[in-house]
């Protein structure tokens, strides 16, 4: 039975005070037992203390970004062993963010993927079509290919590391969100790609999160559809009542 998830993605977003005030209100609103996995990826300065301050709760601390080498003349890059020093096991890549406007490509994202592997840690791996994209009907072509060129050499075996995010591009910050529809065809269109190029075992045990302005007027909706099985939280995360409401929507 694959799991339901909601992750927020924090982005550049809140220093140390305001990550200790945020974790102290997403505390005070764990009040009703839920079977949904909830992580927060705090910025790479607030891991640690964030790790520190969710010991005792459900909550599960990712990275929002890391790369491919173990160590290394790579300024201004943080490696998979120190982010397991911190306590962190889950790792988002390919956000379209990071695909923009750092130019992450399928191949180094591959590489990523394996360091991850490597370290046995969670990959919640993004991908997506731009508007244009969508709107000459090549979207499923463009997500086809972000899959295949980043995941698909990978063992069968290691799937049970990934999750899977989409996020259209055209629906991430804009207020823009999918329909459930839209969102539905394209978690089923991935799945079947999974079970084509592994098996059918192996695409109905993956879980495949929904991002791009999910807010709790709308997750619900969202959450319902068959092969939606959570979300990736941007803006809606900043908030701990909102985000809250967002893992209570299932
Ligand atoms: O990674 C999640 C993010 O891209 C979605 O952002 O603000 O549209 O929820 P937002």
């Amino acid at each position: 039975m694959r799991k339901h998830i909601v992750a927020g993605n924090w982005k550049m977003n809140m220093d140390l005070a305001q990550t200790q005030e945020l974790i102290s209100s997403l505390k005070l609103q764990l009040v009703k037992e839920t079977d949904v996995e909830i992580l927060i990826a705090p910025p790479f300065t607030n891991l640690y203390p964030a790790f520190e301050a969710l010991r005792e709760t459900p909550i599960k601390i990712a990275a929002q970004n890391m790369h491919q080498s173990d160590n290394g003349a790579f300024t201004g890059e943080i490696s998979a062993k120190m982010l397991k020093s911190v306590g962190v096991k889950t790792v988002i890549l390919g956000h379209s963010e990071r695909r923009a406007m750092f130019h992450e490509s399928n191949e180094s994202l591959s590489e990523k993927v394996n360091t991850a592997i490597a370290n046995e840690m969670t990959s919640i791996f993004c991908f997506g079509e731009e508007l244009e994209d969508r709107k000459s009907d090549n979207h499923f072509n463009v997500v086809k290919k972000q899959i295949q060129d980043g995941l698909c050499h990978i063992n069968e075996k290691d799937w049970s590391s990934i999750v899977l995010a989409y996020e259209p591009v055209w629906a991430i910050g804009t207020g823009e969100t999918a329909s459930p529809e839209q969102a539905q065809d394209m978690h089923k269109f991935v799945r079947n790609l999974i079970a084509e190029e592994y098996s059918d075992e192996v695409a109905q045990n993956v879980s495949i999160l929904y991002g791009g302005s999910v807010k709790p007027n709308n997750a619900k909706e969202i959450f319902s559809q068959p092969d939606v099985d959570g979300g990736l939280i941007g803006g809606a995360a900043l908030d701990a009542v909102s985000f809250m409401q967002i893992v209570h929507s299932f």
